[in-house]
């Protein structure tokens, strides 16, 4: 075998080992509920860290503060977990990387914020 041919081979698998090892699968997810998506299903594959999103959509009410809304899944290359607040309407932001869909965990399970 050439040398040349050989090193061919080995740059291969180092790219197999130390690039493709590090994407990350996201779940994506337009309206997430309750862990189950309810429209918009698909996933997205990020090199970047922290590569998958989860953003909680809180709604405030007079009577009950900060309820659940919906919660949007996806890829980001710039995630940052941070709440940000427009008006009577709350993100919350999740990001997670290392794991295959670990954005789905970080879904608002229960329905209402007692505080
Ligand atoms: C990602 O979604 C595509 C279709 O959009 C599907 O074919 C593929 O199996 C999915 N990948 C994973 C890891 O679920
Ligand atoms: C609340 O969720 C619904 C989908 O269930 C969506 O259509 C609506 O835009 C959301 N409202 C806010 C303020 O995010």
């Amino acid at each position: 075998m050439g040398k040349l041919l050989l090193l061919l081979l080995l740059f291969g698998a180092f790219y197999l080992v130390f690039i493709q090892a590090k994407t990350t699968v996201c779940m994506v997810c337009n309206n997430f509920k309750r862990g189950h998506c309810l429209s918009g299903k698909s996933n997205c594959t990020t090199r970047y860290s922290p590569g998958c999103r989860t953003r909680n959509f809180f709604m405030f009410l007079d009577e009950g503060g900060w309820v659940h809304n919906h919660t949007e899944l996806d890829c980001s290359n710039a995630c940052l977990a941070e709440n940000m607040y427009y008006g009577r309407v709350k993100i919350s932001t999740f990001c997670c990387k290392g794991e295959d869909f670990c954005n789905r965990y970080h879904g608002r399970v229960v329905k209402k914020n007692i505080f």
